[in-house]
């Protein structure tokens, strides 16, 4: 079979390099089904093969003009494309559906067709400034073209060969962030950040491979070679605990830890069991009280704490441990102490609220994920460590790459090949710069007040968890139950919170698929309801588009929402009337 993607047809004002397939046939988008200038479907030739490598799309192509498009109206372009209400999934899934790869070639712009209906259309909205429920948001617009560059130049970072002066200009801003949370002096920059047997931290794909990274070093550092034995990550767990003489060892954390740390345990062979997590205060922190007494236990039992991690920034409540006495009890413990700022690190940016953090550069390893507060795209991620030679406990060599006194920074990430994504991590640091990062920090944090004292204010809503960062929690609960919550007993509140809970999902729910606004929900157990599990709604300010207007109208839409559907009255009434009982 040869190729030959022939060039579109005359009176096609779209595509001039152009692909025919049958995927379209299989798809059964009639509407998109291609035609070559013979009128069929093209066949693939080689030399059109190389076009594809080597002519880019003209302005007049579907493509060519979406690109314009973006370029010059991301938001317009978002907007325009897509589709507010939301599909079903299901009906989603049958366009991504077939398994068989197209035996014939598509033409680009069917295939853009294809992916502006099925894909863009049903995509999320999350720049939309109504879109306050998760941590992904906006993108600056210089992002966009700072990323083809990027993709251009393809550059992969697990070895300087491939990756010249990316490799540089990741360890700097490695460099960056670590002086962000360690604040070393200049002498301390120069004689590590490129030293080729140091890491002042790993760039990672996002907080997840962070944690992961730092408790792998931690668990690495903990049980080195010794006479004897040649390391837990030569000989593996059991025989380090044999070696080192503990019956086991620990993970400490709050039970509003991130579920990373499960996967971390499960990847690094300790089991999810060894996750201890401890109980918060009021306030959404670890229980200080309950953490000492849970590693005094654990020792007494001899069991190592392999980490006790502080998070800064809670997933779900946006709450700050007690960093600086954490860092106490690491030290009196002897163990590793690392703190999961993927979210709240950037808070340090901020000189009003850095405070809230006191304590993180005491910190073994601090996670810090890019692709939250620093506003760059999905899949960038950074672990710093204190100690510019903690990463050598997980320093691999190979023969054709990484070899010993290389600056490869593949021989210190979980990663192999990974993009050059640091590259647009210092585009945002040297273009919004650290005041412009404390602006949208100390914005967020006013917003998220704000927003607390709008719902404060409605008595049909509860707010649940106040916000100390900008995250905060709340569920929609009409007055006449909230003063029946107040006096009620521990099983009636028990049964009046499970309507709610349904009231609360319900509302979420119409309020995602009517695609205007968006807030996620979550299941917290508040001190408030003796720890009974909840559902509330959970909204994160980030987006420095969203306007104090825009919360209003989110509270409004919800009453509305409440206030229209019948299953929620119903709901309502029959609570309504059991109170009344
Ligand atoms: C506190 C915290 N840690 C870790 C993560 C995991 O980050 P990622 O999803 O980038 O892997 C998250 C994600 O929301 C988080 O909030």
């Amino acid at each position: 079979m040869g190729f030959d993607w022939t060039p579109v047809n005359a009176d096609t004002k779209f595509s001039v390099l152009v692909m025919a397939c049958g995927v379209f046939d299989v798809l059964k988008l009639k509407k998109y089904k291609s035609k070559g200038q013979d009128g069929k479907g093209a066949v693939a030739s080689l030399s059109n093969l190389y076009r594809i490598f080597t002519v880019p799309e003209t302005p007049y192509s579907t493509l060519g003009k979406i690109d314009i498009e973006i370029s010059q109206n991301l938001t317009g372009f978002l907007r325009q494309h897509i589709v507010a209400s939301e599909m079903d999934l299901e009906k989603i899934e049958k366009d991504f559906s077939d398994p068989v790869i197209p035996e014939q070639p598509t033409f680009v712009s069917d295939y853009t067709h294809f992916l502006m209906e099925n894909l863009v259309a049903q995509s999320v909205h999350t720049a939309a400034p109504g879109f306050v429920g998760h941590m992904t948001s906006a993108l600056p617009s210089f992002i966009l073209p700072l990323s083809r560059i990027m993709t251009a130049l393809n550059q992969n970072l697990v070895k300087i060969e491939t990756s010249k002066a990316f490799t540089p200009m990741e360890r700097q801003v490695l460099g960056m962030l670590h002086h962000l949370v360690y604040r070393r002096d200049k002498d301390y920059y120069k004689k590590w950040m490129h030293d080729c047997d140091a890491a002042l931290g790993a760039f990672c794909s996002g907080g997840t491979v962070s944690n992961i990274t730092a408790i792998w070093a931690a668990r690495n550092n903990l049980f080195p070679a010794a006479d004897g034995f040649k390391g837990v990550a030569q000989e593996g767990i059991h025989r380090a605990l044999r070696y080192y003489g503990f019956t086991d060892v620990a993970i400490i954390i709050s039970r509003l830890g991130h579920y990373s740390f499960g996967k971390t345990a499960d990847v690094l062979g300790i089991g999810r069991e060894s996750i201890i997590s401890i109980d918060t205060d009021r306030n959404n922190r670890i229980d200080l009280q309950k953490l000492q007494k849970t590693c005094r236990q654990l020792t007494a039992r001899g069991v190592k704490i392999l980490s006790l991690v502080g998070i800064a920034g809670t997933t779900e409540t946006g709450n700050v441990d007690p960093l600086d006495t954490m860092a106490d009890i690491a030290e009196e413990f002897d163990c590793h102490f690392h703190v999961d700022g993927a979210w709240g690190g950037p808070t340090l940016f901020s000189d009003s609220h850095k405070h809230l953090l006191n304590g993180i550069e005491r910190a073994d390893s601090v996670t810090i994920d890019a692709h939250k507060q620093l506003y760059v795209p999905m899949g960038a991620g950074m672990v710093l460590f204190r100690n510019p030679t903690s990463l050598s406990s997980i320093e691999h060599h190979a023969e054709y790459v990484l070899r010993k006194g290389s600056k490869d920074l593949g021989a210190h990430t979980l990663e192999g090949s990974r993009p050059g994504k640091a590259m647009l991590v210092h585009s945002a640091l040297s273009i919004i710069g650290r005041r412009g990062y404390e602006l949208l920090i100390d914005q967020g944090i006013e917003k998220a007040r704000k927003f607390a004292a709008l719902i404060e204010a409605d008595e049909s809503f509860e707010l649940i968890t106040r916000p100390e960062l900008n995250l905060l929690t709340y569920r929609y609960v009409p007055v006449a139950i909230q003063h029946a919550l107040a006096k009620a007993t521990h099983s009636e509140s028990a049964t009046i919170n499970k309507i709610l809970d349904k009231i609360t999902k319900r509302i979420q729910k119409l309020q995602r698929a009517a695609g205007k606004t968006f807030v996620s929900r979550t299941r917290l157990n508040p001190h408030r309801y003796d720890e009974q599990m909840i559902t509330v709604f959970r909204v994160v300010l980030a987006n420095p588009l969203t306007t104090d207007n825009i919360m209003h109208e989110i509270l409004l839409e919800q009453k509305a929402i409440a206030a229209a559907n019948k299953k929620i009255n119903n709901h309502l009434s029959k609570l309504l009337q059991k109170l009344a009982a």
